[in-house]
């Protein structure tokens, strides 16, 4: 079966395939509203949200969504109590030496942006290690975001191009939109067509501020653990009623 008919046969049958989003980033959020529901601690709303993300990873693929972006960790998420940040770095570090083999089978090629250097040295290793070995996978690019934040992310790009132009090896005339964008960390992954937030909030938490120009934003009220397939069904159905006009009529 060619990857075109996989599509066809596992869309549900009101989405046209030609209209789907070639990029959907995700703000994972509500997992420590979805543990207190529940009566837990706010930890197990995290690990829930793991089996949540699995789902959707998988679902993006079966239906044949090009690039998901999700949000693990911004650089504002330090402020959280100490446990909670250790419990959520362990809990990153397992689940990805757990599900490498599994993203290898399925042709995953993941990758990490953010500011990686300060993340604790065990999990900057697991990290290299499953970039490097799913580099050359041709599937989903599988893309998270941990310890990101989006004007960090602007500023470190502004201090590489301040430097070239420094040693005179850039003009400033030559800065355009593309060479700005080969600073960003998400140089080479097309900007989002669809933002999906959980939980209600409605705002971007320092999210792909630059990428998400032109985005659909689809929030919903339902609580990151509980994202499911049929609640992605509703996004992208929203997302295919939407008139993207980029600022023309
Ligand atoms: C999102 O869920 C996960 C991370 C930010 C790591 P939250 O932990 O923000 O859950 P709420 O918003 O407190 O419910
Ligand atoms: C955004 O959620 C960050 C992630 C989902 C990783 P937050 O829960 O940290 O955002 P705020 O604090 O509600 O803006
Ligand atoms: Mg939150």
């Amino acid at each position: 079966m060619t990857a075109k008919q996989t599509v066809l046969k596992y869309l549900p049958d009101d989405l046209e395939p030609e209209r789907l989003p070639r990029h959907v980033a995700v703000i994972m959020d509500g997992n420590g509203r979805w543990a207190k529901q529940q009566g837990l601690p706010r930890i197990m709303g995290h690990r829930r949200g793991v089996d949540a993300l699995k789902d959707l990873l998988r679902c993006c693929k079966d239906w044949g969504i090009e690039a998901l972006t999700a949000y693990a960790f911004s650089t504002e998420n330090w402020g959280r109590p100490l446990e909670e940040v250790d419990f959520l770095m362990t809990l990153f570090e397992r689940v990805l030496r757990q599900e490498l083999r599994e993203m290898m089978q399925e042709n995953v090629q993941i990758r990490f942006v953010g500011n990686l250097n300060s993340l604790p040295s065990s999990l900057q290793a697991e990290i290299e290690r499953s970039m490097a070995e799913t580099k050359e996978n041709q599937g989903i690019k599988f893309t998270v975001a941990t310890n990101y934040g989006g004007r960090e992310e602007i500023l470190q790009a502004c201090r590489a191009i301040a430097n070239q132009v420094k040693q005179g090896t850039l003009n400033p005339e030559e800065i355009d939109r593309s060479l700005f964008e080969s600073h960003l960390y998400t140089a080479g992954i097309c900007d989002p067509d669809l933002l999906i937030r959980t939980s209600g909030e409605m705002r971007i938490s320092n999210f792909l501020l630059w990428q998400m120009a032109y985005a659909e934003i689809y929030i919903t009220q339902t609580l990151w653990p509980d994202f499911d397939r049929k609640e992605f069904h509703q996004a992208l159905s929203a997302y295919q009623r939407r008139d993207r006009r980029f600022g023309k009529v």
